[in-house]
């Protein structure tokens, strides 16, 4: 059984079946069809609901894709949708900054929009220009243009009175309080089955006992076997309760980043280390989807163009796994194999990441290279680590993704880097070395050809950059 608030109301699920996602489950279970299906890909945006979670003693709000979540990811928590808004007779002051604003024309993006409105306005007091664009990234509108949506978003704030969930949020998490349990939960609907255990303990046992189980944790990559692909997956153990796995701690000389964190949170995390680690990850898909996907999900899905393997690579990053109490690490680019093909043993399952923190000399920068700038996957990423000492080269750890079937190393430019000059012809011969690293294949997102002169331009970039910071630390230096 799971329980969750629908709102103000405690439901008790028995037997809904795990694969079910949280839009089908708002509009054929319980009637709620204010939550539109776009896409049902996370591409769009119309399935936009808020999840109330427990922070300490108050709540976080976050948007996510109700076409993309599963139900078993509410047990204990608060879903609000757009028919929760409207409260006394009067429009929620998200909805109302819409109307005024003339956001709306068809309006079938627009209860999407409007709740991730009404989360930007929980989440944050006076957001600038990028904020809401960053909120709204996710959201797309056939009709409207977006300038008056934007107009809205700045003018819900022109009503500064409380809210009905701010009013309440006392006797609100008092509530969720109790929801929140010990003991692994379950749903059981015929041949399927989802399990959500508490401890990283309780997750290494039942994957012993079940080592045909699916791990389910935001789900923004599994549900699409469902939705997409018509799959049923008939047994998922849910690792998104697992609070152990979904830390991300910075430490003296590392990071540890829970495997079931979300990246929203690794941002926080990451970036003040590696500030283009959480540039990049700004850049990962929609802030839907980073409230919900996770660390682990993004390795385990063993993708050649995840965003945060190539990166993570070229940081030396460690990947922790386990299986029962057995734990082992290796380096993260040891982790992938072939395409979809991961060292990964049956029962085992990815623990945390940890990510050694920057040495002084080390320059770590991160391209992310797609169509679109927000909401894309990458055609090319490529993530550099290169330390130079009195201009030559003492350590290099290259890595692309989009390039090869894995995320992989770019071994061959490293030798060539290693102990030469940092200068344009020692990038020359790095940018050569480059073709005996990779030979890319052509899709719909880029052909060879382009991927293969997209990695040596960013080699050429890095190079460029690199001179102008030290022109800038030279003048800042002088004056
Ligand atoms: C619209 C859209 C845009 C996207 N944009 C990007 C993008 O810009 N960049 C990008 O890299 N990806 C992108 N993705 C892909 C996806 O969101 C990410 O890969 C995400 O990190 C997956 O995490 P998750 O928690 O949702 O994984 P899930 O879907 O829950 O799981 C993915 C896979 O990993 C396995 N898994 C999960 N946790 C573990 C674990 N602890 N141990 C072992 N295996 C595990 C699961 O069993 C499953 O096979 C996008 C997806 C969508 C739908
Ligand atoms: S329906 Fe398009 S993102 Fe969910
Ligand atoms: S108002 Fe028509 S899609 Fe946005």
């Amino acid at each position: 059984m799971i329980k969750f608030l629908l709102n103000q109301e405690l439901r008790e699920e028995h037997s809904l079946d795990p694969n079910m996602t949280v839009l089908n489950y708002l509009r054929e279970q319980v009637a709620k069809t204010g939550t539109k299906e776009g896409c049902a890909s996370g591409d769009c945006g119309a399935c936009t609901v808020v999840l109330g979670e427990l922070d300490g003693d108050s709540i976080r709000y976050k948007s996510i894709n109700a076409c993309l979540t599963f139900v078993s990811a509410l047990d204990g928590k608060q879903l609000i949708t757009v028919e929760d808004l409207k409260h006394q007779g009067k429009l929620h002051k998200s909805q109302q900054a819409m109307v005024d604003k003339h956001g709306s024309q068809c309006g079938f993006c627009t209860p999407g929009i409007v709740m991730s409105l009404f989360a930007l306005g929980k989440n944050n007091a006076s957001p600038d220009k990028d904020e809401v664009l960053e909120a709204l990234a996710g959201n797309l509108c056939r009709c409207t243009g977006y300038r008056p949506i934007l107009d809205a978003a700045f003018a819900m704030y022109e009503d500064t009175a409380d809210d009905q969930f701010t009013l309440r949020e006392a006797a609100t998490v008092e509530r969720l309080k109790k929801l929140q349990s010990e003991q692994i939960s379950e749903l059981q609907h015929g041949n399927h089955q989802c399990h959500n255990p508490r401890t990283s303990d309780e997750l290494a046992a039942l994957l012993l006992q079940h080592p045909d189980a699916r791990l389910l944790a935001g789900g923004t990559d599994l549900a699409l076997e469902v939705t997409q692909f018509h799959r049923e997956l008939d047994r998922l153990i849910y690792v998104g309760d697992i609070k152990e796995m979904a830390q991300a701690e910075v430490f003296e000389d590392r990071i540890e980043l829970g495997a079931a964190a979300p990246l929203s949170k690794c941002y926080s995390a990451l970036s003040k280390d590696y500030p283009d680690f959480g540039n990049l990850l700004h850049r990962f898909a929609s802030l839907q989807i980073r409230n919900q996907g996770t660390l682990g999900g993004n390795i385990g899905n063993a993708s050649p163009i995840g965003d945060a393997p190539p990166a993570l690579i070229a940081l030396n990053a460690q990947i922790v796994l386990r299986k029962g109490d057995q734990r082992r690490a290796m380096p993260l680019e040891q982790f992938f194999v072939d395409y979809k093909v991961t060292l990964l043993e049956e029962s085992e399952f990815i623990e945390k990441v940890v990510v050694p923190r920057a040495p002084a000399a080390d320059q770590f920068r991160a391209y992310k290279i797609s169509k679109r700038l927000d909401d894309d996957i990458s055609a090319v990423l490529g993530a550099l680590n290169i330390s130079v000492e009195n201009d030559v080269v003492t350590d290099a750890c290259i890595a692309f993704g989009g390039m090869a079937a894995i995320p992989k190393r770019a071994s061959h430019c490293e030798k060539v880097l290693i102990g030469s000059a940092w200068n344009q012809a020692t990038i020359n011969k790095a940018m050569e070395a480059l073709e005996q690293d990779f030979a890319p294949i052509s899709d719909f997102r880029a052909s060879r050809e382009y991927r293969m002169l997209t990695a040596r331009n960013l080699l050429q970039r890095y190079f460029i950059e690199s001179q102008i910071v030290e022109v800038e630390t030279r003048v800042t230096a002088y004056v």
